[in-house]
């Protein structure tokens, strides 16, 4: 089976962390992201995936190659500038099978793409969109049923009062190809839930209602979110199962002399001072530096970072090549680019951003 992976959008919303590097190679515990979504599909019988990409599209290219790591072969479809979801589609058109999944490229997720198939098969449909129940609907395509489970009506990012569901697409559709016969001709911006959805009422289009883990990855709280999950076995993962048979602490090759607290996942090459705690629920990336006294938890520090003495981190993100000094406490979902320098003594919190390169001196802020 083929599945097409959406994965042009510029992450604007995940930003520092997308500022040069694109949203499916963001590394997520440990591995770029996408690899989870291919992890997911192979498990659901696809060995064929074309990556609709974009912004950054050699950075997606450098990080997943053929595809052969991931056990499967993986094909690149590069948009001249973003189409939208639809214009995405449109624009693969000439590699497509007769059917096929259609996935967002920024879901974690483990719902059975088996059964929705079934139902597809079942209810004879030429798209079926997996729908799963979420909290606040509005940022998300809200979708309504006739009872034999045909949708009555796609609504993107619903208005306040037209939210009396809570079923959203969860972005994993199985569409046969003739969908592609109406739609605008390659090269038009074309949105798919805005345009093709809409159009595709009354002719064809089904809704799978899903159960299990479900998480759009796309904004840095919800980022940290996914991390904890997979720490925790919240989603089910590969990676999830060999942290439980570790205990939920894995520290391959890392020089630890401070305590660990589970879950966590340290990478190769880190070295983690006497006095330092890390964890609980924190991933840092290889070769990593936490020196004496320093606290990480609930946090992600990614590749060759360097924590301080004393420092404090908690719910944040810190990107590759960060140096971070003494005394600092970083907290509340602050997000700091790749090399971001930050001087002793400063106090980060409540979700500031902060952008590659950017140097703080000494103590320039105190919250
Ligand atoms: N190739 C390509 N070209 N990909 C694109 C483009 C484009 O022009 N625009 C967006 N994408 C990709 C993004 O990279 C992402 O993987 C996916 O399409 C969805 O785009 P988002 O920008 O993340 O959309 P969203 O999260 O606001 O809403 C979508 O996802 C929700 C579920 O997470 C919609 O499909 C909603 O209906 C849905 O509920
Ligand atoms: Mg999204």
């Amino acid at each position: 089976m083929q599945a097409l992976i959406l994965a042009g959008g510029e992450g604007t919303r995940l930003r520092p962390l997308t500022s040069m590097m694109p949203k499916p190679v963001v590394p997520l515990v440990g591995r770029p992201f996408i690899s989870y979504m291919i992890e997911w599909l192979r498990g659901h019988g696809v060995d064929d995936v074309i990556m609709s990409c974009g912004f950054l599209a050699a950075g997606v290219r450098d990080v997943l190659g053929d595809g052969s790591a991931l056990g499967v072969r993986l094909r690149y479809v590069e948009e001249p500038r973003p189409l939208g979801t639809g214009g995405a589609l449109k624009f693969a058109e000439e590699l497509l099978d007769e059917r096929f999944f259609m996935l967002n490229g920024d879901v974690l997720t483990d719902i059975d793409l088996s059964a929705q198939l079934a139902q597809h098969e079942r209810t004879g449909a030429r798209g079926t969109l997996a729908l799963i129940p979420v909290e606040d609907a509005s940022a998300y395509g809200l979708v309504r049923r006739n009872p034999d489970l045909s949708v009555l009506e796609f609504l993107e990012k619903p208005e306040l009062d037209q939210l009396d569901t809570d079923l959203i697409n969860a972005g994993a559709y199985i569409l046969e190809r003739d969908v592609l016969e109406d739609m605008p001709p390659a090269g038009t911006i074309v949105s798919i839930e805005r345009e093709v959805f809409p159009a595709l009422v009354g002719r064809g289009l089904y809704g799978f209602e899903s159960s299990g883990y479900w998480l759009d990855i796309g904004t840095p709280q919800r980022y940290l979110q996914g991390t904890f999950d997979i720490l925790e076995g919240n989603v089910d993962t590969e990676l999830g199962g060999l942290l439980r048979n570790a205990g939920r602490a894995l520290a391959d090759g890392a020089e630890v002399k401070g305590r660990l607290v589970a879950p966590t996942l340290v990478g190769p090459g880190c070295e983690i001072a006497a006095g330092a705690i890390v964890g609980g629920r924190t991933v840092l990336g290889a070769g990593v530096t936490v020196a004496e006294g320093a606290h990480v938890e609930s946090s992600v520090v990614l590749d060759g970072a360097r924590i301080g003495a004393r420092t404090t981190i908690s719910s944040s993100i810190v990107g590759a090549e960060v140096e971070i000094g003494e005394h600092c406490r970083i907290e509340g979902g602050v997000v700091l680019g790749q090399g971001v320098k930050v001087g002793p003594g400063n106090v980060l919190a409540s979700g500031v951003r902060i952008f590659p390169g950017v140097e703080l001196p000494e103590g320039a802020i105190k919250f």
